[in-house]
């Protein structure tokens, strides 16, 4: 019995230890991950990247600093540092990137750094705030990185089939009324609402968004018959009952007063109308979220861009991408709507669909 309870502990020991150790892993192999993130950051920022592209072959660092204009010895120290990381392949003195769209979409997150380095004083300030909830809207700068990281990983036919195509055949079920038009609330850069506009010719598609940059990018960019684009200050000032669709990608959990916004969003909404959230995955078990993939993708933005824009004026309820599903669906229904069951079985993995509509007593 004693030699029992000795073995037990000892068992309970070593598991404590090996714990730590792995956290320890974690801490030190997150820090020096992103040193190098930075690093990369960097040679995306000065066109190393993009000089690999037009290389288009393994190419020595002299090569690669002329085709950047850049200093070579700058050049050479970054070549060595990412080669050292494994990042950057290196053969008979020549330096070579793959580019396929995995290396693309990675070296296009790691430009996210010096986004969050530019918001850094900003952050410490608001954070510093104790009695109040504050903020800032999202920086324009981290609005355009969105547009780009758009047009290479979101919105193909695949996504709109597998996420929104079940939401329009059950919505055409429920009521037989044909969809005429589709709004996409917090639009930013556009993609989603010209993608729809492609797909869909008879359906006339709106984008609203709160920032006028991402407006006037949308017009400036794309252009199809059945596609509007609207910049609202505060609120949503178009027609009343006028949409069967209103999609939020990414933005409830954004808005610092989403209940007036939805009750808004109510007023434009046909009566048999659908709204559409997409939001990140997360739990509101914050103990569910450990090694969470949508969780450990969405927080970090969270804690630099959506968090302080959903504090970024009254009532800034503060809820960010760590509003779990579960909360998030409870207070829709309390904001007066009903949930509607749609088939989830293709729905993104990093997002939680919520489909809903005008309750009717
Ligand atoms: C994370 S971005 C998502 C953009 C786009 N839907 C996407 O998925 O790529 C959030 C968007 O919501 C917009 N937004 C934030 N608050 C808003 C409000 N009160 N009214 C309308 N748009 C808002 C922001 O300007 C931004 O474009």
């Amino acid at each position: 019995m004693e030699e029992e309870k000795v073995k037990s502990k000892e068992c309970n020991m070593e598991q404590k230890l090996n714990e730590m150790n792995s956290v320890e892993k974690v801490i030190e192999e997150t820090v020096t991950s992103g040193l190098h993130a930075m690093v990369l950051a960097l040679g995306y920022k000065v066109g190393i990247i993009d000089a690999f592209g037009r290389l288009n072959k393994p190419s020595t660092a002299k090569e690669i600093s002329e085709e950047a204009g850049l200093n070579l010895r700058y050049v050479q120290e970054w070549l060595t540092c990412m080669t050292a990381k494994g990042i950057i392949k290196l053969e008979k003195e020549k330096f070579s990137l793959p580019c396929s769209e995995r290396v693309q979409k990675a070296v296009l997150t790691s430009a996210m750094l010096p986004l969050f380095c530019d918001c850094l004083p900003k952050l410490e300030t608001v954070m510093r705030v104790k009695d109040t909830n504050t903020g800032y809207s999202f920086p324009q700068k981290d609005l355009e990185w969105l547009g780009k990281f758009n047009e290479i990983n979101a919105f193909d036919h695949d996504w709109i089939h597998n996420n929104l195509e079940p939401v329009f055949e059950k919505h055409f079920k429920d009521t037989q009324d044909n969809i005429t038009d589709i709004l996409d609330f917090g639009c930013g850069y556009g993609k989603l609402c010209q993608q729809l506009a492609q797909i869909y010719p008879d359906i006339n598609i709106t984008g609203t968004d709160i920032d006028e940059g991402s407006i006037q990018h949308c017009r400036n960019t794309y252009s199809y018959p059945n596609l509007f684009f609207t910049h609202t200050k505060h609120g949503t000032p178009l027609q009343k009952n006028k949409f069967d669709i209103i999609i939020l990608h990414e933005v409830l959990h954004d808005l610092p007063d989403p209940e007036r916004v939805l009750s808004e969003l109510k007023t434009i909404l046909k009566p048999n109308g659908y709204i559409v959230t997409f939001d990140p995955d997360v739990s509101s078990d914050v103990s569910k979220n450990v090694d969470n993939e949508a969780a450990k993708t969405h927080l970090p933005y969270s804690v630099f861009f959506c968090l302080p824009n959903s504090m970024s004026e009254s009532p800034a309820i503060g809820h960010g991408a760590g509003w779990g599903v579960e909360d998030r669906r409870k207070f829709i229904e309390q904001c007066g709507f009903t949930i509607v069951n749609v088939d989830e079985t293709h729905v993104d993995s990093m997002v939680s669909r919520i489909v809903f509509k005008e309750k009717t007593s």
